[in-house]
């Protein structure tokens, strides 16, 4: 770590120290250690190999539901296998060095749940749930449906079943976002985690963290839209900078 990293490390556990209420935004980067693909980075993001329109839209699965279906249940086996990285671990552990601290996350993978964050909040949905995309009726997966050619059929009005994730052009559930958003405009300190700050409303998060007198603190590989309007950027992995930032805050206290 470079000299100027670890004084911005340094001053950042002592913002998170001293804050009331911190609230962290996570994206695809945080779980890129754990080998699940992101979006949007070249040669390895999901969007610059597959069609997002196609796989992710209604008009997509009307098309073509069985090919939704597959790429789905392709994805999810790789979120089953992988496993939360230092980065998912540091973020579960930092709950218990800061006053209060509100995890939101735009991944639909349980990482940070397997890293021992309780109460995360969803903005784009489940990978592992799945409902009705007529009736909305929740539906279990059986193992049969893992590598079938079609979705699954809804058994109170056979329409087919979908995975629960927000697709492109669809609402985030309503009581995710309220909560998000008013966890944003309360708290002091703001992290936001490996995410290009493309996808909104999940970018704003940030911004009215920021117009509500927050400090925000950019975690990155690289810089990303946010990084001209946040006060601290840290560029590195999160499975390094985060572990290093939990560190401090605990050394501080020690
Ligand atoms: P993106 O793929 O758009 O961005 C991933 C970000 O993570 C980039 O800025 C990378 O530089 C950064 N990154 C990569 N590896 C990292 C690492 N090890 N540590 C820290 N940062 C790293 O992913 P998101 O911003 O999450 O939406 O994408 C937002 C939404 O777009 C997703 O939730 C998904 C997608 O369409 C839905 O599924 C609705």
């Amino acid at each position: 770590m470079n000299e100027k990293t670890q004084r911005v490390i340094a001053e950042v556990a002592a913002i998170l120290s001293d804050a009331r209420r911190v609230v962290v935004l996570t994206g695809a980067g945080a779980s890129a250690e754990s080998g699940v693909a992101t979006f949007r980075d070249a040669q390895t993001g999901l969007w610059s190999r597959f069609d997002a329109q196609r796989l992710a839209s209604q008009a997509g699965f009307r098309d073509d539901p069985g090919l939704v279906w597959g790429w789905y249940m392709h994805r999810l086996a790789m979120v089953e296998v992988a496993e939360p990285n230092p980065g998912h671990h540091a973020l579960a552990a930092l709950a218990g060095e800061v006053a209060a601290l509100t995890l939101i996350t735009q991944n639909v993978d349980d990482l940070h749940e397997r890293a021992g964050s309780p109460h995360v909040l969803h903005l784009h949905g489940h990978i592992a749930r799945f409902h009705c995309n007529e009736c909305g009726a929740a539906y279990y997966l059986q193992p049969e449906d893992r590598v079938a050619s079609l979705p699954p059929v809804c058994h109170l009005c056979n329409g087919y079943v979908r995975p629960s994730v927000v697709w492109f052009g669809e609402m985030l559930p309503d009581r995710v976002l309220t909560a998000a958003w008013r966890a944003a405009e309360q708290c002091d300190v703001f992290l936001v985690v490996g995410t290009s700050g493309i996808v909104y409303p999940a970018a704003q998060l940030p911004i009215v963290a920021h117009n509500h007198g927050a400090q925000v603190v950019e975690i990155n590989t690289e810089p990303s839209m946010l990084s001209e309007s946040v006060d601290y950027v840290l560029l590195g992995p999160s499975g390094q900078i985060l572990p290093d930032v939990l560190a401090e805050v605990r050394s501080r206290r020690s």
